[in-house]
């Protein structure tokens, strides 16, 4: 059931829209991500619906009720900021109650509530700690508690982990889902960490120059991009070049990838040039050198688990092609030899429009 809905809403500095007329729906106790470049509009929309900035135009309707004219205090959301914006002068504890005083809560429930809270960011026990004597995870984790104690209707978090290390932000991402999923809060993860937003959402939004290009689970954004922008932006693709060689059907077209012909799902007018997308994990090797693209072994890279080869075809195009160790032996595939490569037609992604 759609829960947080954003309808046509738009935002404008200095006459340039930032944020064109976006439609989202999220559903009660979705992680939804928004995934996009440095100013596209993330951290716009974000404020927009946490009330620090004023929707130009539009709606956002929260469990049934519009609230883009209320004050941020009475939308009943929790907010994340990229720095934890704690208050340094104020201890753990009355980091976490300062929501609670505000709303007038009790003495007793304020002091059960951050018991909760910290409890389920693991940081019992540093109460009195000031903000400047916890590392930049504890900081993070009691801005988390922070937002969550006041019981929040959706949890806003802008890119809550990019202060921490590599190996630490693994760790956080995973706890802030597993937070998440536990309190079913209906959640919003601003993030341009394209991996990040792969390995927590329930949907991302991949957002571009103000719009949301694409809506879809983690799956289907980087299996079926729908447009350019989305191919290029999840993930690596290679870009080759297909000669129409002649249309066959309404659906399917006969395409000449550098001499290798293959039938590809898309009606294509005669002998045009198109581009297509295709993932290095989505090319075989073969080394037979005719089997395919015939292409020279430019490097090979190990990287453990698979290796990268860097392969160059007969018009110095370079394509990157990444096999697992077990499916490929690296040390059969000598820099300098002629080898050949294929893919499944179906594994080429959206093209230019
Ligand atoms: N207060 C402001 N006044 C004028 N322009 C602004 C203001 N805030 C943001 N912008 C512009 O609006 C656009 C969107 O900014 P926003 O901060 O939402 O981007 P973002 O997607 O969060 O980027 P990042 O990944 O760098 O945080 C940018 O072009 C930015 O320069
Ligand atoms: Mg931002």
């Amino acid at each position: 059931m759609s829960y947080l809905c954003l309808e046509n809403v738009v935002k404008t500095f200095n006459k340039t829209e930032v944020v064109k007329k976006m439609n989202l729906v999220i559903k009660q106790g979705e992680l939804v991500s928004f995934l996009g470049p440095s100013g596209c509009g993330k951290t716009t929309t974000l404020n927009m619906i946490a009330g620090f900035l004023d929707v130009d135009g539009g709606k956002i309707v929260v469990d049934g009720k519009p609230v883009h004219l209320l004050p941020p205090n009475k939308r009943e959301m929790g907010m994340v900021f990229q720095n934890y914006a704690l208050f340094p002068h104020m201890t753990v504890f009355e980091n976490v109650a300062y929501g609670l005083k505000l709303r007038k809560v009790s003495k007793d429930e304020i002091k059960s509530r951050v018991a909760e809270a910290l409890e389920m960011v693991r940081l019992t026990g540093y109460e009195k700690r000031f903000p400047k004597e916890l590392s930049g995870g504890q900081q993070q984790r009691v801005s988390l508690a922070r937002a969550l104690v006041i019981k929040p209707k959706v949890l806003l978090l802008d890119e809550p982990l990019s202060n921490l290390d590599a190996k630490l932000r693994q760790e956080m991402r995973e706890e802030i889902v597993d937070i998440q999923k536990k309190v079913g809060i209906t959640t919003i993860f601003v993030t341009h960490d394209q991996e990040e937003a792969l390995a927590i959402s329930d949907r991302i939004a991949v957002m571009y120059e103000g719009r949301i290009e694409q809506l879809d689970t983690p799956v289907e954004i980087y299996n079926h991009p729908h447009t350019d922008f989305v191919s290029r932006f999840i993930g690596e693709v290679n870009q080759v070049q297909g000669k129409v060689v002649k249309p066959l059907s309404e659906k399917e077209s006969l395409v000449s990838f550098y001499g290798y012909e293959q039938i590809v799902t898309r009606h294509l007018a005669e002998n045009g040039v198109i581009d297509f997308y295709i993932r290095p994990e989505k090319i075989h090797i073969s080394l037979e050198p005719n089997n395919g693209i015939k292409v020279k072994v430019d490097r090979k890279m190990f990287l453990g688990a698979k290796t990268r080869y860097i392969l160059q075809n007969k018009e110095n195009k370079h394509i990157i092609a990444d096999i697992p160790n077990t499916v490929l032996n690296p040390d059969h595939v000598q820099e300098g030899k002629d080898v050949s490569i294929q893919w499944n037609p179906e594994d080429l992604l959206a093209t230019k429009k």
